[in-house]
């Protein structure tokens, strides 16, 4: 089976969380990766935050890596060539109409959430967002005059079935590879997109997935559930709007943006390969950038999912995720997550301890 990755750190702390990923994945062995620029560091050398090159070496690859774009040195620069439309380019080009996020809270990190400990310590849950469709897409779009000093801004919710059966196919064989339960959410009760979405979605569970538990939840109420009682959800399926919201909501429960991890997926090929694309959930963090400061943990759990959803490889991602679990258990930390009595460490002495976590876990 091949393995070509391709990685693009990107600017500020990409390149030195991504530099922890690349010993981490050497470790594991039996990956071909091959590097390139995107975002601000492609711009300085190309003018462009993203060469059709490196988009054609994006689509060839089995998976795509990428840390942190942006920072205040393009802050300027004209919107085409912003270090973030790199990201976008990536995003819509391998047409990655599936974003999955994780909310995955550590026991040794469960006090940094601002919700009681007892409510998200084991939480594990994954949102699956729908991202190339719906209201941040649907036309007609924009604003109008329309007259007596009156102006109409207009965005339009629309989902058609293929768009809904895709994306409710990913969180379907997700579900499957963890508790086979999935919470569909929409607004049905008030817009007819959301009603084909809920029986879209059910229809699929009936025609291909009847092993996977289906519930259906309207969006307000699940942001309730979400701060109420988390625990409660395996995976959530639900559209680009909701999933925005939702994701952000999920991510708080967990303490620490150097923590969170994401994937984009697209279409399955013949063999059931998709197009990938994983990056930590933060951004280039230029207040802390090249000082040695960063949390590795967000990118090297983000090449866990790698390993675990393009490559099948789950015992390879279950000790990667162990091993930052023990890490963090032993109370090394980074400045984001330390607490008074842990050991605070720097970017690589973080990679250094969950390469050691891992050849103590796996007896090397
Ligand atoms: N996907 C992306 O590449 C992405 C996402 C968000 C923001 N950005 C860009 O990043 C730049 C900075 O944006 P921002 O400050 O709003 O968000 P940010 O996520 O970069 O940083 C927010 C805060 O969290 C801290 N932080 C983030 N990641 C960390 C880590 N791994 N370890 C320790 N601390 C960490 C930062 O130091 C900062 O104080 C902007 O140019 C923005 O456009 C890029």
């Amino acid at each position: 089976m091949s393995r070509t990755v391709l990685s693009l750190p990107g600017d500020g702390i990409g390149p030195e969380v991504m530099a922890q990923v690349r010993r981490v994945l050497d470790r594991i062995g039996g990956f071909q990766i091959e590097e390139g620029l995107v975002g601000g560091a492609s711009y300085d050398a190309h003018g462009t935050p993203l060469t059709d090159d490196t988009m054609a070496a994006a689509l060839k690859a089995d998976a795509v890596l990428l840390g942190a774009v942006g920072g205040p040195k393009w802050d300027t620069l004209p919107f085409e060539v912003k270090p973030e439309r790199g990201l976008l380019r990536l995003r819509k080009d391998m047409e990655l109409f599936a974003n999955l996020r994780p909310a995955l809270v550590f026991d040794a990190l469960a006090q940094a959430s601002t919700l009681k400990t007892d409510l998200v310590r084991g939480l594990d849950l994954m949102i699956v967002r729908e991202l190339t469709g719906g209201v941040y897409f649907g036309e007609p779009r924009g604003i109008e005059d329309i007259g007596g000093g009156e102006r109409r801004g207009v965005n339009t919710q629309v989902y058609t079935t293929s768009e809904i059966v895709r994306v409710a196919r990913v969180a379907f064989d997700l579900a499957r590879k963890r508790d086979s339960r999935v919470c569909s959410v929409e607004k049905a009760n008030v817009m007819e997109s959301g009603l084909l979405w809920r029986e879209e979605v059910q229809k699929l569970r009936d025609a291909e997935y009847t092993d996977v538990a289906l519930s259906h939840m309207y969006a307000d109420n699940c942001a309730m559930q979400l701060v109420r009682a988390p625990k409660q959800f395996d995976v959530i399926v639900t559209d680009n709007l909701f999933g925005d919201l939702l994701s952000d909501c999920a991510a708080m429960l967990t303490g620490s943006l150097g923590m969170l991890p994401s994937a984009s997926l697209g279409a399955a090929d013949a063999n059931g390969r998709r197009k990938a694309l994983y990056e930590p959930v933060h951004g280039s963090a230029p207040d802390i950038a090249g000082q040695d400061k960063a949390n590795p943990m967000a990118c090297i759990l983000s090449a866990s999912m790698m390993l675990r959803y393009s490559f099948d490889m789950a015992a390879e991602a279950d000790l990667v995720d162990r091993a930052c679990q023990d890490v963090l258990n032993a109370g090394i930390r980074t400045g984001d997550i330390v607490e008074p009595g842990m050991t605070p460490v720097g970017t690589a002495a973080m990679g250094d301890a969950v390469l050691a976590a891992m050849d103590r876990l796996s007896g090397g």
